[in-house]
């Protein structure tokens, strides 16, 4: 069994995925964080981020490691995961998630993985796991948003609401709800409450 969730950014995604995955005592894997990835490791080879052909021959040994308590990446025996969230990452990101090449390199790595699962990103399910028979997208009002992420950033809300609009906008291609999707506006729930909405969906 594979759950999708997609979602625009700072959505609530990776909370969400790891509580139904606890809760269903399954992994869950961020595919995001395999974008963040290779964006660092680009921006630490001073590689062009739009250049595929350079970034690839840097991914021979990049690996998630889909925890239950958070996912890490690996590239070989450096774990890269503490610097997956900087905001040079979060900018350089959308660039690298363009990329044709890239996005198979990742879906490669994500469909190898053993089910069941819960799959979190973009397009898990329109693109990576199109027959997964449980899907779900959710949104929030940008300031929502800017605001739950002025949690985790040093930075001040009306900043991240701009930065996180630019990163929707650039990032419409591969985000759209599959046509089987339940769409789920976090807005006015808490955590627990979207987590409890699609447990209940899956009952
Ligand atoms: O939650 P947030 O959007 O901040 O981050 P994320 O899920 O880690 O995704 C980071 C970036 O990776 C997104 O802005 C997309 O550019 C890209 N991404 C993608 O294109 N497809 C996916 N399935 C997942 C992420």
């Amino acid at each position: 069994m594979i759950v999708t969730i997609d979602g625009v950014a700072a959505s609530g995604k990776s909370s969400v995925s790891s509580g139904v995955a606890q809760a269903l005592g399954v992994p869950y894997v961020s595919s995001g964080l395999l974008y963040r990835a290779v964006t660092l490791l680009g921006l630490t080879a001073g590689v062009d981020l739009a250049d595929a052909p350079a970034l690839l021959p840097l991914l021979g040994e990049v690996r998630l490691e889909p925890l239950a308590s958070g996912n890490r990446v690996w590239n070989a025996d450096t774990d890269l995961t503490a610097d997956l969230h900087s905001t040079r990452v979060d900018t350089g990101v959308s660039v690298v998630a363009a990329l044709p090449e890239i996005r198979e390199w990742v879906d490669a790595q994500l469909r190898a993985l053993p089910a069941p699962l819960v799959a979190e990103g973009r397009d898990m399910g329109t693109n990576v796991f199109p027959h997964a028979p449980h899907k779900f997208y959710l949104t929030a009002s940008a300031r929502v948003r800017a605001e739950r992420r002025a949690r985790e950033r040093p930075e001040d809300i009306p900043a991240i609401e701009a930065a996180l609009t630019e990163r929707d906008r650039l990032d419409t291609t591969q985000s759209a709800p599959a046509p089987d999707a339940r769409v789920i506006d976090t807005g006015p729930l808490t955590l627990q409450g979207v987590i409890d909405t699609i447990l209940t969906a899956l009952h």
